[in-house]
């Protein structure tokens, strides 16, 4: 199986846990769409109820098309479960998430969700994260400090462009600073340096969030819990 056929599977085997009546946020990405897609399905052929909230422009489109009823995470009681995709997990279960520039939203819904479950192919699934460069969403104005403060303190950052070569905005018109870091040693520490730079405004380390990771594997799927 390629890299998209685990995708899909994780995708759609994810939506297994989704219950009538229960509210959903949505992630974002490339495994979140076959996630989405299938959800859809179930809304349409097995008159499954469920709302969503979305992380993304993208993931709302997609829903809205697929006629999923979507509400903000600010007009629901609670959320049942976010299901997301990651760009990294390390073996203790702390995430990479940003690859797709829809952490802030992606952040919000999560930690105002009942449980969260990421769904990845198992390229995903490292030792230490760091390899995957760690997304710092800021916000425009004092950008180039920020980016200066981190290239001062060895933590290799890179703008993040768009398709055309300008610099890619976020849903929320901010810009994405990638961190090109090899290896992070500790990741609650990082965490909170990165929080306290006035006009950052969330970075990519999804830290002691997770509660089920689904793996797509050559070998089947692994639930670890
Ligand atoms: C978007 C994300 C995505 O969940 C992450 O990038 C994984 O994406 P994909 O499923 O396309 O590999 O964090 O901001």
């Amino acid at each position: 199986m390629n890299q998209n056929e685990l995708k899909s599977l994780v995708g759609k085997k994810s939506v297994e846990w989704i219950k009538d009546g229960m509210t959903v946020g949505l992630g974002t990405g490339s495994t979140v769409y076959y996630m989405v897609e299938e959800l859809g399905r179930r809304v349409k052929d097995e008159n499954l109820k469920i709302t969503g909230v979305t992380t993304s422009i993208r993931t709302a489109n997609q829903a809205k098309s697929l006629g999923i009823p979507l509400k903000s995470v600010d007009t629901v009681d609670h959320i049942d479960v976010t299901i997301d995709g990651a760009d990294e997990i390390s073996s203790d279960f702390q995430g990479i998430k940003g690859g797709g520039a829809a952490l802030l939203y992606e952040k919000i819904v999560a930690t105002n969700s009942d449980k969260v479950m990421w769904i990845v192919d198992e390229s995903k699934m490292v030792d230490k994260l760091g390899r995957f460069p760690l997304p710092v969403e800021v916000i425009p104005y004092g950008s180039q400090k920020i980016f200066e403060r981190f290239e001062k303190k060895g933590l290799n950052p890179a703008f993040r462009k768009d398709d055309k070569g300008g610099l890619l905005l976020t849903d929320s018109d901010n810009y994405i600073i990638d961190l090109h870091l090899g290896q992070i040693d500790n990741p609650h520490e990082l965490a909170e340096y990165l929080i306290h730079q006035v006009g950052v405004v969330e970075h990519g380390l999804f830290l002691d969030m997770v509660d089920t990771v689904i793996v797509g594997r050559q070998n089947g799927l692994e639930v670890l819990e």
